[in-house]
């Protein structure tokens, strides 16, 4: 844990140690209110690109900007005191050169204040990982089922299906490691790649749609909580919240129409003495 103002927040090197422990918990968070919610239960917390489909409401994350990130980390590293918060590096924003990718991961970690950045990719993007990692900039990285290659891979599907396919994801998987990744995400990837690569990395693997055989475990909030009309397989539902806010909301518009909200413990009725 680090003491900042008094405040213990998980690190970086305690999730790498948690490589073969205790199961790592994670969600997605994109605003202080779910942070604050999550934070205790949650080791990390991601400010995912995600937030560009869920709450921006675009069909891919690629129209997501680096001002985004950082309006959403602020939000979330506001409302978090425990878990360390890893701010999602959005799609053109490091795969120019790892001088870019420095540039705009140290102004994402200034200023919000988050813990690390992840980033997509293979070893295309080993290079940049070691640039940032040995520069004092933690990386987190994410392989498989990448959702800003969405156009190169004509969709998000799942990999690794192919056994084929297995040796280019685990040089990937290889590749992230060395460069100096302290964790990687391994998304929509069939359980036995997900479980070999869990096996022969030296750092905690976060599993989203890979199985329960990864060191650690991330979803979107808003998929657990029951928010969407379709969901991948691999989310189970935690609740229902969509359907839950629909009836609250249904209910206040009635009461507004019946004029019974507000009603008179909701009213100022009295004037000043
Ligand atoms: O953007 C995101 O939410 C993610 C998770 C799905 C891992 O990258």
């Amino acid at each position: 844990m680090s003491a900042q103002n008094g405040i213990k927040r998980v690190t970086v090197p305690e999730i790498r140690a948690r490589k073969g422990g205790e199961p790592i918990v994670s969600l997605t968070a994109y605003s202080a209110y779910s942070a604050r919610i999550a934070d205790s239960y949650c080791d990390f917390l991601l400010v995912g690109d995600s937030v560009g489909m869920v709450v921006h409401g675009y069909d891919s994350t690629l129209p997501v900007t680096v001002d985004m990130m950082i309006l959403h980390g602020q939000a979330v590293v506001r409302g978090s005191k425990h878990a360390l918060v890893v701010v999602d590096m959005p799609f053109g924003s490091y795969e120019k050169s790892p001088e870019q990718a420095f540039s705009n991961a140290s102004r994402m970690m200034s200023e919000t204040g988050c813990g690390a950045v992840k980033l997509e990719g293979g070893a295309e993007m080993a290079k940049t990982v070691r640039f940032l990692a040995r520069r004092g900039i933690p990386v987190m990285g994410h392989i498989g089922l990448m959702p800003q290659y969405v156009n190169s891979f004509g969709g998000f599907k799942t990999q690794g299906r192919r056994q084929s396919d297995w040796p280019r994801i685990e040089s990937d998987a290889a590749a992230i490691a060395e460069a100096g990744a302290f964790a990687l995400v391994l998304e929509g990837i069939v359980e036995p790649l997900a479980a070999k690569i869990t096996h022969d990395l030296f750092i905690p693997t976060i599993g989203i749609g890979a199985s329960n055989q990864c060191d650690g475990q991330i979803l979107v909030m808003e998929d657990m909580l029951g928010f969407g009309d379709s969901v991948a397989k691999f989310v189970r539902r935690y609740s229902n919240l969509e359907q839950q806010y629909g009836e609250a909301i249904k209910h206040y518009a009635d009461d507004v129409k019946a004029r019974t909200f507000p009603g008179p413990n909701e009213t100022y009725a009295k004037l000043d003495e």
